[in-house]
């Protein structure tokens, strides 16, 4: 379409003219569609002149940082830095039973840290090198229903956005932002990640909460509950694929429950954990309806994620709307 790659034409060119012929930026992604856009723009603006980070948090999907890492490099050809702080988030999650907010707040603070001590490292090499200028700019995949949003709303939800972002880098670094999704929608931007020849299973990703299935696990977060968790949701998604629901599903995941209850396998009786699944559509995930699967497509789903997902017997499916319901189960 003609519009969209004029916008790519121009915002290359903007890009440019803003950084200069030797000027750095960094930027965090995350393998979410917005963050790839726009750094799939900045890589063909400026190349290896925009250096991506991603910061394995330990609560991403299953195999989600190495499948992100072969992506962006080798599918996209992007210069990115695959920090893995796991064991880090993990520590901190650890004696946290009841109390979402603390995990929000524990999982941002310490992808601030981590991020900026990676910063600091990639600017002091650029710094060091003698054809290379200054790290000056910070990559934000800010959209325009964000920048109203932060205009016109300080609700809760402002919240929820300061996960998105990067916020807190140190004073000596002095990054200005550079936003080259601000005037676009969500639409216009997977059209253009469309255009900029990004994967199709990417463009039309599912959200993804900044602190990951930690708010997917009700109750400690433990690397153990991170296993069952992320295995029965890889389970419940590719099923989902499989029958073609994806796109029509605007968000799907398994949550654990912080309950154990009893089930005969085989022929003695365990007593272990419940995955709940969860799958809405919406359009603006302010409101959003549970999807009506038909029970043929539950029942597999079911039967494989107690077969085949260790320390699970029972499968329940939530049927709340939101409201009262919210997207989430933390
Ligand atoms: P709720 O659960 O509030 O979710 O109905 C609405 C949308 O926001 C996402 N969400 C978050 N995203 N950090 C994020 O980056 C958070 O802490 C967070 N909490 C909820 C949720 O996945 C849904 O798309």
């Amino acid at each position: 379409n003609w519009t969209m790659s004029q916008f790519v034409d121009q915002e290359i060119a903007r890009i440019r003219a803003l950084v200069g012929e030797t000027g750095q930026v960094i930027g965090a992604v995350s393998g979410g569609v917005d963050s790839t856009v726009a750094a799939k723009l900045m890589k063909e603006a400026i190349g290896d002149r925009f250096h991506a980070v991603l910061v394995d948090n330990g609560v991403l999907r299953l195999n989600e940082a190495k499948q992100v890492k072969e992506t962006l490099t080798a599918g996209l050809g992007i210069n990115l830095t695959v920090v893995d702080a796991s064991e880090l988030f993990l520590g901190r999650l650890k004696g946290i039973t009841d109390d979402p907010e603390k995990k929000r707040k524990v999982i941002g603070n310490t992808f601030i840290e981590v991020f900026q001590a990676e910063a600091k490292k990639i600017a002091d090499a650029a710094h060091g090198s003698a054809n290379e200028g200054e790290v000056e700019w910070l990559l934000q995949g800010t959209l325009y229903p964000d920048v109203i949003e932060s205009i016109s709303f300080k609700g809760p939800s402002a919240t929820i956005k300061t996960h998105h972002n990067v916020g807190g880098l140190p004073a000596s670094m002095k990054l200005k932002l550079i936003e080259p999704l601000r005037e676009l929608f969500k639409d216009e931007v997977r059209e253009l990640g469309t255009n900029l020849g990004i994967p199709e299973d990417l463009v039309w990703r599912h959200p993804f909460p900044g602190p990951g299935i930690a708010i997917r696990i009700l109750g400690e977060v433990t690397a153990e509950q991170v296993r069952i968790a992320r295995e029965a949701d890889n389970i419940f998604i590719q099923e989902i694929k499989d029958a073609g629901l994806y796109r029509k599903i605007s968000q799907a995941f398994a949550a654990l429950l912080p309950v154990k209850a009893v089930g005969v396998m085989g022929d003695k009786r365990v007593h272990d954990q419940v995955i709940a699944l969860r799958a809405v559509e919406t359009s603006d995930f302010m409101t959003a309806d549970w999807f009506p699967f038909d029970g043929e497509f539950l029942k597999r789903v079911s039967r494989r994620i107690v077969n085949e997902v260790d320390g699970v017997c029972r499968v329940v499916y939530d049927i709340t709307s939101k409201p009262p319901g919210t997207i989430e189960m933390e």
